[in-house]
């Protein structure tokens, strides 16, 4: 089988799991702190042993790094590392606002740039948006790819949960100039659709980002031909350790990009 195909069955398989639990009472259940550092909530926990139980059922021989089970080590003679976020948009997900998504990726070595595969599900309607390095991005069966034309609305999309007033100074330029700026609450779902086209960039400069949160999204993102950097305007790239955050910007194009980024102070 081949590891897309494994991530896929696992993320199908979450979302199987949790889609009815997602604003229930059930879903709240306080499990403590995970490896990420935030409380493990018993929706992540059901979804992340939905994939542990999968993986050993089928012998997968990886090591996991789990943002609430950290690593997680299924064989002494691993073929990588899956990188997995369960539920990525927990406080949606215990809420029930139907935004959250599951997040897999497979890599190679110790770095997001040696990730080969990502799946991303959106856990309130079953949309799987996933990519093969090489092989192009897609949304089910169908290939997507960034916005190319000159949008009608242009989207701006910015992360500012939990950011210091000193970014939201530098960022002020940006809402103060684009009607249109969004932010939902679960990062490799808004990169998935950033992806498919729906935004024209999408910018976190909070330093706050895990690789969990965007391991996924950074292969689908590159394959649907969406441009990666950090925020020195650098292509992104960082170790895959429980203790990286990172901030990134992905641009449909080097036009918006440039636009957007230039406003900020
Ligand atoms: C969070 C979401 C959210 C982002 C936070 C992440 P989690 O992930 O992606 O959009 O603002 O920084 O921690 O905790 O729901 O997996
Ligand atoms: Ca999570």
């Amino acid at each position: 089988m081949k590891i897309i195909e494994i991530l896929r069955e696992a993320s199908r398989r979450i979302y199987e799991n949790v889609k009815d639990l997602a604003g229930t009472d059930d879903a709240a259940g306080d499990f403590g702190r995970g490896a990420g550092g935030d409380i493990s909530r018993n929706i992540d926990i059901v979804a992340e042993k939905t994939v542990i139980d999968y993986f050993k059922e089928i012998g997968f021989e990886c090591v996991i790094l789990g943002e609430e089970c950290g690593r997680v080590e299924l064989s002494d003679k691993p073929k990588g590392y899956v990188i997995m976020d369960a539920i990525d948009g927990s406080a949606n997900a215990v809420r029930g606002v139907p935004f959250f998504c599951s997040s897999l990726a497979f890599s190679t070595e110790n770095r997001l740039s040696a990730i080969t595969d990502g799946v991303i599900t959106n856990l309130s309607n079953g949309e799987m948006y996933w990519a093969s390095k090489g092989m192009g991005a897609f949304l089910n069966e169908t290939k997507i790819q960034v916005h190319c034309k000159d949008p009608i609305y242009k989207i701006v999309g910015i992360n500012t949960s939990g950011a210091s007033s000193e970014l939201m100074k530098k960022l002020y330029p940006i809402f103060e100039q684009h009607n249109h700026t969004r932010h939902f609450g679960a990062n490799a779902l808004e990169m998935a659709l950033f992806a498919r086209g729906f935004m024209d960039i999408f910018i976190d400069l909070r330093e706050k980002i895990r690789i969990q949160d965007i391991a996924a999204g950074y292969l689908i993102v590159k394959e649907a031909g969406g441009l990666l950097l950090d925020s020195n305007m650098k292509t992104l790239d960082a170790d895959l350790g429980y203790e990286t955050r990172l901030s990134f910007i992905a641009a449909a194009n080097e036009e918006i990009l440039k636009d957007v980024m230039s406003q900020i102070k």
